[in-house]
Protein backbone atom coordinates (compact mmCIF):
# COMPACT_ATOMS: atom_id res chain seq x y z
CA UNK A 1 0.00 0.00 0.00
CA UNK A 2 1.30 3.56 -0.72
CA UNK A 3 1.69 6.16 1.79
CA UNK A 4 1.19 9.69 2.47
CA UNK A 5 2.31 11.64 5.34
CA UNK A 6 0.18 14.77 5.55
CA UNK A 7 2.21 17.64 8.56
CA UNK A 8 0.43 20.40 9.62
CA UNK A 9 2.18 23.16 11.49
CA UNK A 10 1.83 25.74 14.21
CA UNK A 11 -1.96 27.32 14.95
CA UNK A 12 -3.35 24.71 12.61
CA UNK A 13 -4.85 22.88 15.64
CA UNK A 14 -6.74 25.90 16.27
CA UNK A 15 -8.33 25.26 12.55
CA UNK A 16 -12.39 26.74 12.99
CA UNK A 17 -11.91 29.06 15.63
CA UNK A 18 -8.91 30.98 14.06
CA UNK A 19 -9.48 33.40 12.03
CA UNK A 20 -11.96 31.77 9.86
CA UNK A 21 -11.96 34.65 7.27
CA UNK A 22 -8.65 33.51 6.40
CA UNK A 23 -8.64 29.84 7.22
CA UNK A 24 -12.13 28.83 7.10
CA UNK A 25 -14.39 26.91 9.26
CA UNK A 26 -13.58 23.78 9.63
CA UNK A 27 -11.16 22.02 11.71
CA UNK A 28 -7.84 19.91 11.48
CA UNK A 29 -9.70 16.89 12.86
CA UNK A 30 -12.53 17.19 9.67
CA UNK A 31 -9.73 18.34 6.87
CA UNK A 32 -7.44 15.09 8.45
CA UNK A 33 -10.86 13.07 7.95
CA UNK A 34 -11.55 14.33 4.42
CA UNK A 35 -7.85 13.41 3.70
CA UNK A 36 -8.30 10.09 4.77
CA UNK A 37 -11.46 9.38 3.10
CA UNK A 38 -9.70 11.19 -0.22
CA UNK A 39 -6.80 8.98 0.33
CA UNK A 40 -8.95 5.47 0.13
CA UNK A 41 -10.01 6.77 -2.90
CA UNK A 42 -6.84 7.28 -4.65
CA UNK A 43 -5.57 3.92 -2.59
CA UNK A 44 -3.19 5.73 -0.34
CA UNK A 45 -2.81 5.61 3.09
CA UNK A 46 -3.10 9.10 4.14
CA UNK A 47 -1.18 9.33 8.02
CA UNK A 48 -1.80 12.83 9.49
CA UNK A 49 -0.04 14.92 12.50
CA UNK A 50 0.51 18.69 13.83
CA UNK A 51 2.68 20.27 16.04
CA UNK A 52 3.82 23.72 17.10
CA UNK A 53 7.31 23.25 17.33
CA UNK A 54 9.62 23.16 14.87
CA UNK A 55 12.11 20.81 16.25
CA UNK A 56 8.85 18.05 16.30
CA UNK A 57 8.18 19.10 12.63
CA UNK A 58 11.67 18.00 11.65
CA UNK A 59 11.76 14.89 13.62
CA UNK A 60 8.56 13.74 11.83
CA UNK A 61 9.34 14.60 8.63
CA UNK A 62 12.96 12.48 8.60
CA UNK A 63 10.83 9.49 9.71
CA UNK A 64 8.59 9.85 7.09
CA UNK A 65 10.92 8.75 4.96
CA UNK A 66 11.41 5.83 6.64
CA UNK A 67 7.48 4.83 5.18
CA UNK A 68 6.10 7.63 3.25
CA UNK A 69 6.18 8.09 -0.72
CA UNK A 70 5.53 11.71 -0.29
CA UNK A 71 4.33 14.45 1.85
CA UNK A 72 1.90 16.88 2.10
CA UNK A 73 3.14 19.66 4.61
CA UNK A 74 1.46 23.49 5.68
CA UNK A 75 4.33 24.72 7.85
CA UNK A 76 2.29 27.57 9.03
CA UNK A 77 4.20 30.60 10.61
CA UNK A 78 7.48 28.86 10.07
CA UNK A 79 7.08 29.03 6.13
CA UNK A 80 8.26 32.44 6.00
CA UNK A 81 11.32 31.76 8.38
CA UNK A 82 12.48 28.06 8.76
CA UNK A 83 15.79 27.27 7.61
CA UNK A 84 16.23 24.25 8.93
CA UNK A 85 12.53 22.82 7.65
CA UNK A 86 13.99 23.41 3.99
CA UNK A 87 17.08 21.51 4.95
CA UNK A 88 14.95 18.85 6.21
CA UNK A 89 12.94 18.87 2.44
CA UNK A 90 16.01 18.93 0.69
CA UNK A 91 17.44 15.47 2.98
CA UNK A 92 14.21 13.41 3.14
CA UNK A 93 14.55 13.33 -0.89
CA UNK A 94 10.33 12.08 -1.11
CA UNK A 95 8.13 14.49 -3.00
CA UNK A 96 6.89 17.41 -0.57
CA UNK A 97 4.02 19.72 -1.59
CA UNK A 98 3.67 23.01 0.46
CA UNK A 99 -0.04 23.79 0.62
CA UNK A 100 -1.34 26.80 2.33
CA UNK A 101 -5.27 27.86 3.50
CA UNK A 102 -5.18 31.34 2.80
CA UNK A 103 -3.81 33.29 -0.13
CA UNK A 104 -0.60 34.28 1.10
CA UNK A 105 -0.02 36.71 -1.61
CA UNK A 106 -3.06 38.71 -1.06
CA UNK A 107 -1.95 38.63 3.10
CA UNK A 108 1.38 41.00 4.40
CA UNK A 109 4.69 40.88 2.75
CA UNK A 110 6.47 39.00 5.17
CA UNK A 111 3.97 36.19 3.89
CA UNK A 112 5.08 36.36 0.49
CA UNK A 113 8.13 34.27 1.06
CA UNK A 114 8.96 31.14 1.49
CA UNK A 115 12.68 29.35 2.55
CA UNK A 116 10.79 25.73 1.20
CA UNK A 117 9.09 26.63 -2.02
CA UNK A 118 12.15 26.12 -4.20
CA UNK A 119 13.21 22.43 -2.40
CA UNK A 120 8.93 21.45 -2.95
CA UNK A 121 7.64 19.80 -5.58
CA UNK A 122 4.96 22.16 -5.68
CA UNK A 123 2.63 24.52 -3.67
CA UNK A 124 -1.20 24.87 -3.69
CA UNK A 125 -2.55 28.22 -1.97
CA UNK A 126 -5.60 30.37 -1.24
CA UNK A 127 -8.17 27.56 -1.91
CA UNK A 128 -8.90 27.06 1.56
CA UNK A 129 -9.34 23.25 2.86
CA UNK A 130 -9.48 22.14 -0.81
CA UNK A 131 -5.79 23.40 -0.82
CA UNK A 132 -5.37 20.20 0.69
CA UNK A 133 -7.60 18.24 -1.47
CA UNK A 134 -5.74 19.54 -4.66
CA UNK A 135 -2.70 18.39 -3.34
CA UNK A 136 -3.63 14.67 -2.28
CA UNK A 137 -4.92 14.55 -6.06
CA UNK A 138 -1.66 15.67 -7.48
CA UNK A 139 0.78 13.83 -4.82
CA UNK A 140 -1.21 10.76 -6.29
CA UNK A 141 -0.93 11.39 -9.56
CA UNK A 142 2.92 12.03 -8.81
CA UNK A 143 3.66 8.69 -6.78
CA UNK A 144 2.00 6.78 -9.05
CA UNK A 145 4.06 8.29 -11.80
CA UNK A 146 7.25 7.79 -9.58
CA UNK A 147 6.29 4.14 -8.96
CA UNK A 148 6.06 3.54 -13.25
CA UNK A 149 9.50 4.84 -13.91
CA UNK A 150 11.03 2.39 -10.82
C1 LIG B 1 -0.80 29.47 6.50
C2 LIG B 1 -0.27 30.85 6.09
C3 LIG B 1 0.82 31.32 7.03
O1 LIG B 1 1.28 32.61 6.64
C4 LIG B 1 0.31 31.39 8.45
O2 LIG B 1 1.37 31.75 9.32
C5 LIG B 1 -0.36 30.15 8.89
C6 LIG B 1 -1.25 29.46 7.96
C7 LIG B 1 -2.01 29.04 5.64
O3 LIG B 1 -2.32 27.86 5.64
O4 LIG B 1 -2.64 29.89 4.99
O5 LIG B 1 -0.24 29.72 10.03
O6 LIG B 1 0.22 28.52 6.32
Amino acid sequence: MTSIFVLHGPNLNLLGKREPDWYGNKTLAEIDQMLIEEGKKLELEVRTSQSNSEGVLIDLLQESAQWAQGVIFNPGGYTHTSIALRDTITAIQIPVIEVHLSNVYAREDFRHRSTISAVCRGKIVGFGWRSYWLAIHALAGIIQENNKTR
